[in-house]
């Protein structure tokens, strides 16, 4: 399935890092990694823990503005030779700096700039707190996305273990984030259930939510999110290979197409998963019958939800018309 052009609105940058070119800067640097490869080269983990940690491993190679300008080269050149003509690509402060605000500065600059390098293709920055870090971390990287909030960097999220924390203590961080004006998206019912997704609408007055796929478990939270307009970014690889699902025919994204919850659908960690965005349209396409119509309409979706300034979103909209 071919459908262009494409828009993803969950990925991250990281975690879009390809292997060979993790492990290039890892003996550019003579850094040893242990246990974040297999004997093939690719990422290796056992379950959603062991993926953050290798996640966070592989990141430690990432030390300078200059290694996340290479690797925002890499993604978007990757991404545009899939037909991606505009990307939300989640940023850590954590990971660029230590959440220090002038780092960050450094950091943002050298991303975008490589970012503006790249033809074809847009992307926007959701700047993005690591749930496990805790709320403390999580009002410092706040503050970053609030600093910074402007033209590129467009929305405040928030990754990591689902399993940690409450909603509620992240609240401070988003309600910051929100007055800055940022669009706000935070992961939930991935391997939280359908009550993590409703502490995060309540207290994190999100528009988006990453993943959310587990809301399907719950009619009266999907009719509250098709009532409020909430989109779902959708990984459907992401959720296969992680174990939210046991394979994709068991994958929600067709039953809440068909209930009318607005959703997108995007790779996440595309390498650790061993996926792509044409191969997640292709699956779709194989197991639910999805066709031309089906992906323009969830790019409309995309278009609709995008962190991005109205004659940009009126622009996406009009390269998706037939
Ligand atoms: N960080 C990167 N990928 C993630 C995922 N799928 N869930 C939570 N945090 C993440
Ligand atoms: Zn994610």
């Amino acid at each position: 399935m071919t459908f262009e052009p494409k828009l993803e609105l969950h990925l991250h940058l990281e975690g879009a890092a390809p292997p060979a070119f993790i492990r290039q800067l890892a003996a550019e640097k003579g850094i040893v990694l242990d246990g974040v490869f297999d004997a093939a080269g690719s990422y290796v983990y056992n379950d959603f823990e062991g993926f953050l940690k290798v996640y966070e491993a592989a990141t430690q190679v990432l030390r300078s503005p200059e290694d996340f300008a290479r690797l925002t080269t890499a993604v978007l050149e990757q991404s545009r030779a899939q037909g991606v003509i505009y990307t939300e690509a989640f940023l850590s402060p954590d990971f660029c700096g230590g959440r220090d605000l002038s780092a960050w500065r450094d950091y943002l600059a050298a991303i975008f700039e490589a970012a503006a390098a790249v033809d074809g293709i847009e992307m926007r920055g959701i700047v993005t707190c690591i749930r496990h870090f805790g709320p403390e971390a999580a009002r410092e990287t706040a503050r970053c996305a609030a600093e910074t909030a402007g033209d590129v960097v467009t929305g405040f999220g928030m990754g990591g273990n689902e399993g940690l924390y409450r909603a509620a203590d992240f609240a401070p961080a988003f309600a910051a984030a929100g007055e800055a004006g940022l669009g706000l998206t935070s992961h939930a019912g991935e391997f939280g259930g359908p009550e993590s997704v409703r502490e995060t609408l309540d207290h994190l007055k999100v528009t988006r939510v990453g993943h959310g796929v587990r809301a399907s478990e719950d009619p009266a939270l999907l009719r509250r999110i098709v009532d409020e307009g909430i989109h779902l970014e959708v990984c459907p690889g992401s959720n296969v290979v992680l174990g939210v699902y046991p394979k994709i025919d068991a994958h929600p994204v067709d039953m809440l197409r068909r209930e009318g919850v607005p959703l997108s659908i995007s790779t996440d960690d595309p390498p650790f998963f061993h996926t792509t965005l044409p191969q997640e349209y292709d699956t779709l396409a194989a197991t639910f019958g999805w066709g031309t119509d089906d992906f323009r309409a969830v790019n409309r979706m995309a278009a609709e939800a995008a962190f991005c300034d109205e004659a940009t979103r009126a622009a996406l909209l009009a390269r998706l018309e037939p």
